[in-house]
């Protein structure tokens, strides 16, 4: 099928271009800039299909970098399988997913790495890749890591945090950084102090204080930065590159953003959450609805202005990409598992379908640059886990992953029947974006147009990823 994307406005990180996109089978065969008559001038009669993309933007399709499609957490199962999250983050613009497969303490790696395979073929509707989290670092383990690169999971993610469940002590996180310093790799940083925080917990719990808002009452922004702090020296001790996850306190950026002027290879990520949601407006709802908001980092107070600080550390690169950490979990049953005791609420927020409308809006509302957020959502996920360019560039022999976004467009998200995920609520109900995403392509096939969805299960592939761009 050749499809030729017509008069639309071309966004990169490197600026805006007005130019025509010419697609053949599974990859852009060209783009063409005005004046250029290089395939004649009969073009249009040539293919199968013209898009006119007049007054939108044409975008990268979005690379969420961080995504937990059937996580086992907290006694249950997230809610989205491959097939519904994949669905979903289509609707949305994303056309590839890296998704964190388990390795349960006492199993083995490759076992793990195998059952992600096991879910996700055959069932994805967009390209897919995998880190790897190590749940018990012992001289297996990190034997695997070394054998994992070649299968294409050139990340690994430690936790700081759950112990008793992924936590990893400082002498585990040493060695696996040194094996990561060895091979390339990109260690991937859950920080919270898991130790303290299980202390604060009890305490709460023993207090009698158990609802939803105690959860992040409980994980204080120290308990971030100091983590962070720690993850940062261990760091620097071993030479291995380091990658925070899913940030949410101002002040453990700050702590990133002095060792990234000091020249440490040291990357930050935030989520939507963590930009629009407050412990006061949401965590902090009437009985038990704040249960919706329960994630890890935690929703953070809006009168500390986080907020305002993460959207200037992504402008600033010290926070350089927007993931969404999308862990979703239906309240009937599955968020109702903690009523009584916040600490048994399953962590975790439904956000795939949403973030490219959701970082949008931050242009509209002057936080970033159009090519800001092309950059935060879809180049720089690409370029730090070794997918670049064949993900995250409009540009010829690159995967015809393509978003055509209408800024003249309005999305209301999260009301009724207006979400795809597999989730019986929304975190982001009643949002409204100031944009639409128009028509999605996956691979060279057109999966979402005028509000209808073409895609198919099996579809995405999986991508054997390189290493980092950022480390050569
Ligand atoms: O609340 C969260 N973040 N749930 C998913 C697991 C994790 O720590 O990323
Ligand atoms: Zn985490
Ligand atoms: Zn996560």
């Amino acid at each position: 099928m050749k499809i030729l994307i017509k008069n639309g406005l071309l966004v990169s990180p490197l600026g805006t271009s007005h130019a025509d996109v010419l697609v053949d089978g599974e990859t852009i065969a060209a783009i063409i800039t005005p004046g250029d008559t290089t395939l004649g001038s009969q073009l249009e009669s040539t293919v199968d299909r013209v898009i006119d993309a007049s007054g939108k933007y044409v975008i990268p399709g979005g690379v969420d970098s961080h995504t937990h499609m059937e996580l086992p957490f907290g006694g249950t199962f997230a809610s989205d399988t491959f097939e519904t999250g994949t669905r979903a983050a289509a609707w949305g613009g994303t056309t590839t997913i890296i998704d964190f497969a388990v390795q349960k303490f006492g199993e083995r790696v490759q076992d793990g790495l195998s059952s992600w395979h096991e879910k996700a073929g055959g069932n994805c509707h967009i390209d897919y890749g995998f880190h790897q989290i190590i749940g018990g670092v012992d001289d297996d383990s990190l034997k695997a890591m070394d054998e994992l690169i070649g299968e294409g999971v050139t990340s690994f993610k430690l936790f700081m945090a759950y112990p008793g469940v992924f936590y990893s002590d400082d002498g585990q996180i040493l060695r696996a950084m040194q094996t990561a310093a060895g091979n390339g790799s990109m260690i991937m940083m859950h920080a919270e102090n898991g130790i303290a925080i299980d202390v604060l917990v009890s305490q709460a719990l023993a207090e009698g204080k158990t609802d939803p808002k105690y959860h992040s009452l409980t994980r204080p922004w120290e308990t971030e930065a100091e983590a962070v702090h720690r993850a940062i020296m261990l760091a620097r001790m071993t030479g291995a590159p380091l990658y925070i996850v899913h940030m949410s306190a101002k002040q453990a950026v700050n702590v990133l953003q002095g060792a990234r002027d000091q020249g440490l290879n040291v990357f930050g990520e935030t989520c939507p959450q963590y930009l629009y949601l407050s412990l006061e407006d949401h965590l902090s709802q009437p009985g038990f609805e704040g249960a919706k908001w329960v994630c890890s980092t935690p929703l953070r107070s809006k009168e500390e202005g986080h907020h305002e600080e993460l959207w200037r550390y992504l402008r600033t690169n010290d926070l350089s990409i927007v993931s969404t950490d999308h862990c979703p979990f239906c309240f009937k049953e599955q968020k109702e598992l903690g009523i009584g005791d916040f600490s048994k609420i399953p962590n975790g927020i439904g956000t795939v379908e949403h973030r490219m409308d959701l970082i949008y809006q931050g242009v509209v509302e002057g936080q970033i640059t159009l090519e800001r957020w092309v950059e935060l959502c879809s180049t720089t996920p690409a370029r730090m886990f070794g997918l670049y360019p064949q993900k995250g560039a409009l540009a010829p022999g690159s995967d015809a992953d393509i978003v055509i976004y209408d800024p003249a467009g309005r999305t209301e998200i999260g009301l009724e029947k207006t979400h795809h995920m597999n989730m019986d609520h929304s975190a982001w109900e009643g949002t409204v974006i100031d944009g639409h995403v128009d028509t999605v392509i996956s691979r060279g096939k057109i999966v979402v147009e005028n509000n209808e969805y073409f895609g198919t299960k099996g579809h995405g592939k999986y991508l054997k990823r390189g290493l980092s761009q950022y480390l050569m």
